[in-house]
């Protein structure tokens, strides 16, 4: 078992209005086989958690850490932490022009093993990953993201967690722009990885029903940059219902004259 543990973690951005606070005092455990749901108001943090995690350069981490198995994290370059097992899945993938999917990811799964995959078990192991998840062979030429379509976007993130075999992912907003289908086989493809290689997962989103796919052991609910609460897959029902208007007392602005 490997666990992923952000302490404390505090974080800003640089902005052109100067240093911008975003994480105040993350804490979070995650083991694997485990799978938690992060839930928020928009731009209370998540993203930056997740690029933290990742090591995006735009991100500063003033103090606070996280360690993989006792390893420090955030003394890791990017590569470093994919080949120590981490993944992140964008809410916003970039494209990579010139670069076909297939290209990627061999690339990718040689870069993160240290060793290019042996080549006849690759592509069968890539054929099978697209069929399950209803991805025409074509769509191994195109460049990566190139004109992909929301849909296609998620699909190929997970075909890369299905094949990079991470210790932990993080999937931001996998399940925005995905219809009922899609939704589906996006979840079927995560709980394949999940079984298959015992994965944490963790995931943030902003709705319910793929929490009805990929069930959650634990949520959290995030609250300017920071866990306000956390609980069982009935919190998810809760927030649904109720929205997070009982986490934002703070954010009020008192009216004028008061
Ligand atoms: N590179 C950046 N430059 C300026 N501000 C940033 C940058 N990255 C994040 N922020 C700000 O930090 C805050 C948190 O953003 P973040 O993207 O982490 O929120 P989020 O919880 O993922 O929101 P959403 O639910 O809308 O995806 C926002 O106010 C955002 O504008
Ligand atoms: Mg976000």
């Amino acid at each position: 078992m490997s666990v992923l543990e952000i302490r404390d973690l505090h974080v800003s951005v640089e902005t052109e209005q100067g240093t911008k606070p975003i994480l105040r005092g993350v804490d979070l455990t995650i083991r694997t086989g485990e799978t938690h749901a992060i839930m928020g108001p928009n731009g209370s943090g998540k993203s930056t958690l997740a690029y933290t995690i990742a090591g995006h350069p735009k991100y500063t981490v003033d103090s606070g850490s996280i360690t993989l198995d006792g390893e420090d994290v955030l003394a890791m370059s990017v590569d470093e932490r994919a080949r120590a097992g981490l993944f992140l899945a964008m809410q916003y993938p970039v494209e990579i022009p010139g670069v076909t999917v297939t290209n990627f990811l061999r690339t990718a799964k040689t870069a993160v093993d240290g060793e290019a995959p042996a080549i006849r078990g690759w592509i069968k192991d890539v054929r099978d990953s697209m069929k399950n998840l209803r991805m025409e062979p074509a769509f191994a030429e195109r460049n990566v993201n190139e004109g992909f379509s929301g849909g296609e976007k998620k699909r190929h993130e997970i075909l890369q967690l299905e094949l990079l075999k991470p210790q932990f992912a993080v999937l931001d907003e996998t399940d925005s722009g995905l219809d009922v289908d899609a939704l589906k086989i996006v979840s079927e493809g995560v709980n394949r990885a999940k079984e298959n290689t015992g994965l944490g997962v963790l995931l943030i989103t902003h709705y319910t029903r793929i929490l009805r796919y990929i069930k959650p052991d634990f949520v959290h609910v995030f609250v300017a940059g920071k866990i306000a609460e956390q609980g069982g897959p009935e919190l998810a029902d809760r927030l649904e219902n109720e929205g997070y208007d009982r986490f934002l007392v703070d954010a009020v602005v008192a009216p004028e004259g008061a």
